[in-house]
């Protein structure tokens, strides 16, 4: 404890003297989480973790989460440093959807609208026409069909799906998933949902179909912690990363929050459910990047102008 605390403090103290801010993801570490709400940083989701670094007047943006998010930091401000505590934390859909494959695919389909969620690479933002987060590819998609456009969706199968779902849109998808999100599973979840059943079910739209469909409330994971504060209920069962179980506790104390039941656990299995990257980022690599500046992010200025048209579309359509 009293190491963590030194940390803390070292860390408080280099973000001071650096004119550096820090920009967190729900999934990361929650001693994380609370240094930068409490050094005036951000913990979000990815919507709002882009947003907020944008505007922000730091000149060195340190992003806890995973590349795509310090790359979008990087592509919405190419003048500001960014660095991140491992640079080797990435995404499964980001390594499941390659750029050569992807462009490929979208060259085979010249008569769609390419959407990509925000979990790609620069690469393959620089290929589409929108980029979409979790908080409004859905509103996206549906004005989208409304102008009459055909899509071609990448790279999560199950974010995709929902969305072909709810909108009625025409949508080509490129098959990816995320590790974590794939591993919750519908018949488990309806056997917690019978020894709860004055619990309200919170989803992940990356979660498959089968989780989906007994969801209260999908939505991004700030949308799934509004609703955890907003909605009457005693417990909260929750299909998303474990990591988001501390802000939901903090925001919306009395109540209880279970981890959704992944394969072969059981609901009470809190170490279940946790990316393997989001993981990568601590309070010790945090304090390294910030004594020596490494672990820059860095991305070809033609690629990032290319990609930036996609992720400018996104956040003038949400403001
Ligand atoms: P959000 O945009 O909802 O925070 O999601 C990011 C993510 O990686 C979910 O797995
Ligand atoms: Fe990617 Fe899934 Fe990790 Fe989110 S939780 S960063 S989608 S692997």
């Amino acid at each position: 404890l009293a190491e963590k605390v030194g940390l803390k403090e070292k860390i408080k103290a280099l973000l001071k003297q650096k004119n550096a801010v820090l920009v967190a993801h729900y999934y990361v570490d929650s001693d994380l989480q609370d240094l930068a709400e409490e050094t005036g940083g951000c913990v979000s989701d990815s919507l709002e973790m882009a947003r907020f670094g944008r505007d922000h007047a730091a000149k060195t943006l340190v992003v806890a989460g995973v590349k795509f998010m310090g790359e979008t930091a990087k592509i919405l401000s190419p003048e500001k440093t960014i660095l991140m505590p491992d640079l080797d934390a990435t995404c499964s859909l980001d390594l499941g959807c390659d750029p050569v494959e992807f462009s490929a695919f979208c060259d085979a389909h010249p008569d769609r609208t390419v959407v990509v969620y925000a979990n790609t690479s620069a690469a393959v933002k620089a290929r589409a026409d929108w980029m979409v987060t979790s908080s409004v590819g859905l509103d996206i998609v549906a004005e989208l069909h409304a102008q009459g456009k055909k899509i071609l969706w990448a790279p999560d199968k199950h974010l995709g799906s929902y969305i072909q779902k709810q909108t009625g849109a025409d949508m080509l998808l490129w098959q990816g998933s995320c590790l974590v999100h794939d591993e919750f599973k519908g018949v488990e979840l309806e056997i917690l949902k019978e020894q709860y059943p004055d619990a309200k079910v919170l989803v992940h739209p990356e979660s498959p179909a089968a989780v989906v469909a007994l969801a209260d409330v999908v939505g991004s994971t700030s949308q799934l912690i509004n609703a955890a504060i907003n909605l009457e209920a005693p417990q909260f069962i929750v299909a998303t990363d474990n990591g988001i179980l501390h802000k939901m506790q903090m925001a919306a104390p009395g109540k209880t929050f279970i981890v959704a039941p992944t394969a072969g656990n059981s609901a009470s299995c809190k170490s279940c459910a946790h990316c393997p990257w989001m993981a990568m980022n601590g309070l010790r690599n945090l304090l390294s990047v910030l004594e020596t500046e490494s672990n820059q992010i860095q991305v070809d200025p033609k690629v990032g102008s290319e990609a930036k048209i996609a992720i400018d579309r996104m956040l003038d359509f949400a403001a």
